[in-house]
């Protein structure tokens, strides 16, 4: 390894401009376009829906479908990410995100009809099942330990930037009612990720699991070129060639391996309670909920649902300063505390309207505080934090795999909570639906204070060493 090191002295040199910008970091910007997208492309469809409506002829059916194939898309996306991430590497399967993004928005944004419409947006759920598992464990992959937090937090927040940009998009092209625009205009970043990935090394952790031990040492020595100390490569390289030559190759099978078992009910159930705690509740039906609770003009709760994008973008600031600080576990308790808090006052809120009736101005800004807090909430825990871990609590052989089935789990509760809300909302009433998610809020503190191991600064294969000494424990 060491020859090979001084062979690829060029490649170690700082970046031009001194590594203004840490090399690690530079890719995490690229990879993390994969959820700009996955935002933009989540939350664009609601403003252009309202000029598709009319153009199409769309009933309720198949706006409902227009909706929801991105979500089904998604889902299988997220199982095809797992393998072709380990089969061909974390890099093409990002690039393949990208292309696939170029594909469906290119294809909806010139859908003749309703068919090729829908055609066109479960591509794009594809590509953001591809991405949701590609960027987050190819950061996590590349991320030096200390940083790794707040790297992948970057990528959640591209997401929240995405679906903020779709808001503002969706504003803007209102008054042309350019819906063909709205869908289209994804091009431009699914380009820059195609492009911007080109160049971006393989995950060193592939190319070791692959045998390609000299490739793996030439990508970390590039990716930490910033780090200028020899001997941590060093011991970096071997502790991860240690940790590979321990295991076996993985198969789909070893999925339900009883030593794995801890850290997927981990993944699984962290993806689980991200849904089922009612996030998408808010992002996708906020003007319904704000004209509910009294905001008069759809005009008024747009603009107050763009203040939701605004918070839910500067929140994740937070937990990217906090996550390698404070650790995960905090985070995650306290934001979920304040999750709980703010949906049982929202339901307060909620059934104080439904029985007064007039109250609608205290009752608008009650919403809009407990919608705020809400979502500062989830923003520094949940939000970044589930697409974290899901990417660093496997071990190498199996992480992409395991990491595919936790996201697929993600976009299923995704999508029965989505599909759910309205009928719970008509059946049960907002505020008793409300409750329901503050309940499932208990369950997850519950869940994280008992199963969710702290993994703040551990390389990825202490983090898998944890994993075999507790499972030592138990077995003891
Ligand atoms: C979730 C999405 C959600 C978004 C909101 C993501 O972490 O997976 O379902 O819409 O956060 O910011």
């Amino acid at each position: 390894m060491a020859t090979a090191a001084r062979g690829l002295e060029g490649s170690a040199q700082p970046a031009p401009g001194g590594g203004a910008v840490p090399y690690a970091t530079l890719i995490t910007l690229i990879a993390a376009l994969g959820g700009l997208l996955f935002g933009f492309d989540t939350g664009v469809i609601s403003g252009a829906l309202l000029f598709i409506i009319p153009d199409f002829h769309l009933g309720p059916a198949a706006q409902g479908f227009v909706v929801g194939v991105v979500t089904l898309g998604a889902l299988i996306g997220a199982l095809l990410g797992g393998a072709a991430a380990d089969a061909v590497g974390r890099r093409p399967t990002n690039i393949a995100g990208g292309a696939a993004f170029i594909l469906g928005s290119l294809v909806s944004a010139v859908a003749p009809d309703v068919a090729t419409l829908i055609v066109g947006r479960f591509v794009i759920g594809i590509a953001i099942g591809l991405s949701s598992v590609a960027a987050p464990l190819y950061i996590a992959e590349l991320a030096p330990a200390r940083r790794r937090g707040t790297l992948v937090s970057l990528f959640q927040l591209a997401v929240t930037v995405g679906i903020l940009a779709s808001y503002i998009v969706d504003g803007m092209l209102a008054p042309t009612q350019a819906w063909r625009t709205m869908l289209g205009v994804a091009v431009i970043p699914g380009a820059a990720l195609v492009f911007g990935m080109l160049p971006m090394p393989e995950s060193p952790r592939w190319l070791m699991k692959h045998g390609r031990a000299t490739e793996a040492e030439a990508a970390l020595r590039r990716v930490r070129q910033d780090q200028k100390v020899e001997q941590k490569v060093d011991a970096e390289l071997q502790e991860i060639a240690a940790d590979i030559a321990q295991d076996r190759p993985a198969a789909w099978r070893d999925l339900s391996a009883p030593e794995l078992r801890p850290a997927l009910l981990v993944g699984i159930g962290l993806a689980v309670f991200q849904q089922v705690t009612g996030i998408n509740t808010i992002i996708y039906y906020a003007p319904q909920i704000f004209e509910a609770a009294g905001f008069g003009s759809a005009t008024t709760a747009l603009a107050a649902t763009t203040g939701i994008g605004v918070v839910n973008v500067l929140a994740t600031v937070v937990a990217i300063a906090l996550v390698d600080r404070w650790g995960r576990r905090p985070l995650l308790l306290a934001g979920l505390t304040g999750m709980i808090v703010s949906l049982l006052a929202l339901a307060v809120a909620s059934a104080d309207g439904t029985s007064a009736g007039t109250s609608t101005g205290w009752l608008g800004a009650t919403t809009v505080a407990c919608i705020g807090i809400y979502i500062v909430c989830f923003a520094f825990s949940l939000g970044p934090i589930v697409w974290l871990m899901i990417s660093e609590i496997f071990p190498n052989r199996i992480r992409a795999r395991a990491a595919s089935v936790s996201t697929a789990a993600n976009w299923a509760a995704n999508f029965v909570v989505s599909l759910t809300f309205p009928l719970l909302r008509a059946s049960l009433g907002s505020s008793l639906t409300f409750v329901l998610y503050a309940l499932f809020g208990v369950i997850a503190i519950a869940f994280v204070a008992r199963r969710v191991p702290e993994t703040r600064g551990k390389t990825l294969e202490e983090i898998a060493a944890d994993w075999r000494t507790s499972q030592g424990a138990v077995a003891a």
